[in-house]
């Protein structure tokens, strides 16, 4: 059965977020220090984030299964940055990542807006490179979490 991909509420928050942490200990924790394994842990366990979703401050989407069971997450803050995007293992390469950003792409499209950015793990590079993302520079470790800064256009 095709998942639904749907924006998601504040009822599915715990769940995306524990999604989120669970996927980033298998695939990011390992390239990072302790210090970025814990300040990804505050943010994504933190009640900033949560605070400013709800206020609708912060945008985020999910893949669900017909038990409304989440599958994968993609987070959008303030001038369309992608912030978060975890599919659980035992569902990589179905296409789950792809559909959640062509939903925001089509979102931002209709707002108008011409470019999406992302700070991409080491373990997502050669998948946003496929999806049309370039490099905006060379990888950077800031607070000891390793990223790419890229872009992509819309139009
Ligand atoms: C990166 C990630 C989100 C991709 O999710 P996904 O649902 O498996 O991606 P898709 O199925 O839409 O992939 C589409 C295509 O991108 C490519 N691709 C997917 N993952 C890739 C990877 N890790 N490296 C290189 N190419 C990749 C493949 O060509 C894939 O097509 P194929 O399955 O037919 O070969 C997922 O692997 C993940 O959660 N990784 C761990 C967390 C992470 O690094 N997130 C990014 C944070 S910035």
């Amino acid at each position: 059965m095709e998942r639904m991909i749907r924006k998601l509420k504040i009822r599915d928050w715990d769940m995306a977020m524990q999604l989120a942490w669970d996927t980033f200990l298998v695939y990011e924790a390992p390239e990072y220090s302790k210090e970025g394994v814990k300040n990804f842990h505050d943010f994504v366990k933190g009640e900033e984030l949560r605070n400013m979703f709800s206020l609708g401050d912060y945008m985020a989407w999910g893949s669900f299964d017909e038990n409304d069971v989440i599958g994968g997450v993609l987070g959008i803050r303030k001038h369309w940055h992608i912030s978060l995007l975890f599919v659980e293992s035992s569902l990589h390469h179905q296409g789950i990542a792809t559909r959640l950003l062509r939903n925001a792409f089509a979102q931002a499209k209709s707002e108008g807006v011409r470019e999406l950015t992302v700070n991409s793990s080491p373990y997502a590079v050669g998948f946003y490179h496929r999806i049309g993302f370039k490099d905006l520079d060379h990888e950077r470790l800031t607070d000891g979490i390793r990223y790419t800064p890229m872009s992509i256009e819309l139009f």
